[in-house]
């Protein structure tokens, strides 16, 4: 055997015998993460309230033999984060990795923030990782280890105006990452996060399809590009997998350089 060889066969499979629940993975970033923690061996649980993305991405994953199975879930539902852990242990008998991902954004800062959009973003993007966690964490415990993975946003590292709840809800997951990284380091669970610039999406299509914005997003992000939903996944796929074994509580920014400057 060539040396370099065993490693290489390692790395083939990268989420083999992994079993991961990936949220708001009916589009966008989910579900670029979900279709390639699939391609790299992993069992995953498709969480998306809305039905059709959700599916499609499972028709993604199995059209490529990969294995997958979608659950209707609201991540701010408590009943339903207890049923998106219950369908993974069921499906696939555990539960290794869960991508916190699904999110929204309401615009307005402080003042022209109503109280129903300040609440449905701080229970979607903050609450509801915190109840996914809660439900996950036990049955990580049963597996002696796990990797949690919140999808946050460079708006919890700085501010950008005009979405105020956004950005304390991202705040909080940066904060909430780190807290759930200490208290669960003793078994073997480690909690990271990632903070995404720019990325074309659905939530940020609206924004780009004007032409003035767009041009300020590029010039903003000094790599001369947007992201697209792989260059997270793949920063989820590394945090996921064992070869992040001695990665937790950190964050991962991947923005194309806008926070550099
Ligand atoms: N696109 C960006 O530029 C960007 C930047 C930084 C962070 N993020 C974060 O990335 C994550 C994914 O966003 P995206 O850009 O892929 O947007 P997206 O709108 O394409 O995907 C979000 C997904 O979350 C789902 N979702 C929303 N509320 C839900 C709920 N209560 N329960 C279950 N699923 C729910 C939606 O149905 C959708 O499929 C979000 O947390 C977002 O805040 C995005």
């Amino acid at each position: 055997m060539e040396q370099g060889e065993n490693k290489v066969k390692e790395i083939a499979g990268r989420l083999k015998n992994k079993v991961a629940i990936v949220t708001g993975a009916g589009s966008g970033i989910g579900r670029a993460s979900a279709i390639l923690f699939a391609k790299e061996g992993a069992k995953v649980v498709v969480a998306d309230y809305e039905e059709n993305g959700g599916k499609g991405t499972v028709s993604i994953i199995r059209k490529a033999k990969g294995n997958a199975v979608f659950v209707k879930t609201d991540v701010s539902s408590p009943s339903d984060a207890r049923k998106v852990v219950d369908a993974a242990v069921k499906n696939y008998g555990k539960l290794d990795i869960l991508h916190n991902n699904a999110g929204i954004v309401r615009w307005g800062n402080a003042v022209e923030c109503t109280e129903d959009d300040w609440d449905r973003v701080i229970d979607i993007n903050l609450k509801g990782a915190w109840l996914c966690s809660k439900h996950a964490i036990p049955e990580m415990v049963k597996q002696k280890g796990g990797s949690i993975v919140n999808t946050a946003s460079i708006a919890g590292c700085v501010a950008f105006a005009k979405i105020a709840a956004y950005c304390a809800s991202k705040g909080g997951l940066v904060e909430l990452t780190k807290s759930m990284a200490l208290d669960f380091a003793p078994q073997k669970i480690r909690v990271n996060a990632i903070c995404p610039g720019v990325i074309r999406t659905g939530m940020t299509k609206g924004i780009l399809d004007d032409k003035k914005t767009m041009q300020g997003m590029l010039q903003a992000t000094v790599i001369g590009r947007l992201g697209e939903p792989e260059d997270i996944a793949y920063a989820a796929l590394y945090l996921a997998s064992d070869e992040a074994s001695f990665v937790t509580g950190t964050t991962i920014v991947v923005d194309g350089g806008w926070t550099v400057q």
